[in-house]
């Protein structure tokens, strides 16, 4: 049964459905196929999601022809990478009859999604993914692509999934540090738009921490909730989908200027303080906010503060390329309150003098 649909009106699928369990990835390629019955299934993962055994749990022993990202993470996020996976379904003799499976985290999620965007014209994705960072954000919503030499997701298309299937029990393997990064979608999600869920996550720490299945499927549910009722509003990112970005102006910039060293979870972090210290200098937050938002970032073991080695002046020019950007400077999400994201003019990404970037940055270090 699906918990959940997202309606993506104008898109190949107009709808989706999200099942949320724990332990379903046995189940799910059997969904799969009755769900596609008369296609091909061609399964893209990387090399940690097979050894952490997700690729056996899901196969159940069948055969299936698959793709693994070597090596896992950001730096395989590239166009080649995307070619390599066409390449190999064509030499599998697979047509537009195939439904694409992506399991893995949001590298996978994005790389597996943009090929199954431009193989042969587009055919269907099936996200199921396996890291706190996926299952709360990337996989949802549609987003693919790769990154260029310059900056992320220069190469990129909206190809909403067919079906998403997150199963809790599978971040059970995920290493502390992925797992804790990928919490900071989550909070995201109740700063911009529900100020119950923030406290929710804040009255949870240690469950969450404890990786409890049950308190897992809850942050499922909400945030399943949160982006597919922004997505279902905006599926093409033309104003209000820019709330998801909250953190990630200077997240974006910091994550590149670490050479992907930082986790995308650990550069929006230091985003969504950056952006609080931005509401303070403009007024429009008090630092009890911010104090409140640093204390979940501080038990998640986050970053809450730039790296001293990040040249302040290459991370300006990186802001410059943010996908927000007006004549090569980027306008910023802002919060108006916990669960509240402004709007100025109807627009929910607003301008800041580069001065007030500037001091910020500065105090972030
Ligand atoms: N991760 C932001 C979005 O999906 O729009």
């Amino acid at each position: 049964m699906p918990d959940m649909r997202i309606k993506v009106p104008g898109t190949p699928e107009t709808q989706y459905e999200i099942v949320i369990g724990s332990d379903i990835l046995p189940s799910a390629w059997a969904q799969i196929k009755a769900a596609h019955t008369q296609y091909n299934r061609f399964v893209v993962t990387d090399e940690h999601v097979i050894a952490a055994g997700h690729l056996d749990a899901l196969l159940g022993g069948r055969p299936a022809p698959y793709f693994a990202i070597k090596p896992a993470g950001e730096v395989s996020k590239t166009i080649d990478t995307a070619v390599a996976i066409v390449e190999a379904m064509e030499k599998a003799y697979l047509g537009r009859d195939t439904v694409v499976i992506a399991l893995g985290g949001g590298t996978v999620g994005d790389i597996a999604g943009f090929a199954a965007a431009i193989f042969k014209r587009g055919v269907p994705v099936v996200q199921i993914p396996t890291t706190t960072l996926a299952q709360a954000d990337s996989a949802i919503g549609g987003k693919t692509g790769v990154d260029s030499s310059v900056s992320k997701n220069a190469f990129g298309a909206f190809w909403h999934p067919a079906a998403v299937y997150i199963d809790v029990a599978v971040v059970k393997t995920l290493d502390d540090r992925q797992y804790r990064s990928g919490l900071v979608e989550s909070v995201k999600h109740g700063l911009i738009a529900d100020a119950g869920y923030f406290e929710f996550i804040e009255g949870h720490l240690d469950e969450i921490l404890a990786r409890d299945p049950d308190t897992l499927e809850m942050l499922a549910r909400y945030n399943c909730r949160i982006k597919g009722s922004v997505v279902e509003e905006d599926p093409f990112e033309k104003n209000k989908r820019r709330i998801l970005n909250y953190g990630h102006t200077v997240g974006h910039a910091v994550e590149a200027a670490s050479d992907y060293e930082m986790l995308h979870g650990e550069a929006v972090a230091v985003g969504i303080i950056a952006a609080g210290l931005i509401e303070i200098e403009l007024s429009l937050s008090k630092p009890s906010q911010l104090d409140r938002i640093r204390a979940i970032f501080e038990r998640l073991g986050v970053p809450v503060r730039v790296p001293a080695s990040m040249v302040q002046e290459k991370l300006i020019d990186l802001m410059r390329h943010d996908k927000k950007a007006v004549d090569q400077w980027p306008r910023f999400v802002l919060l108006d309150r916990i669960g509240q994201v402004r709007c100025e003019d109807g627009q929910y990404a607003v301008q800041v003098s580069r001065e007030v970037v500037v001091n910020v940055l500065k105090k972030l270090r």
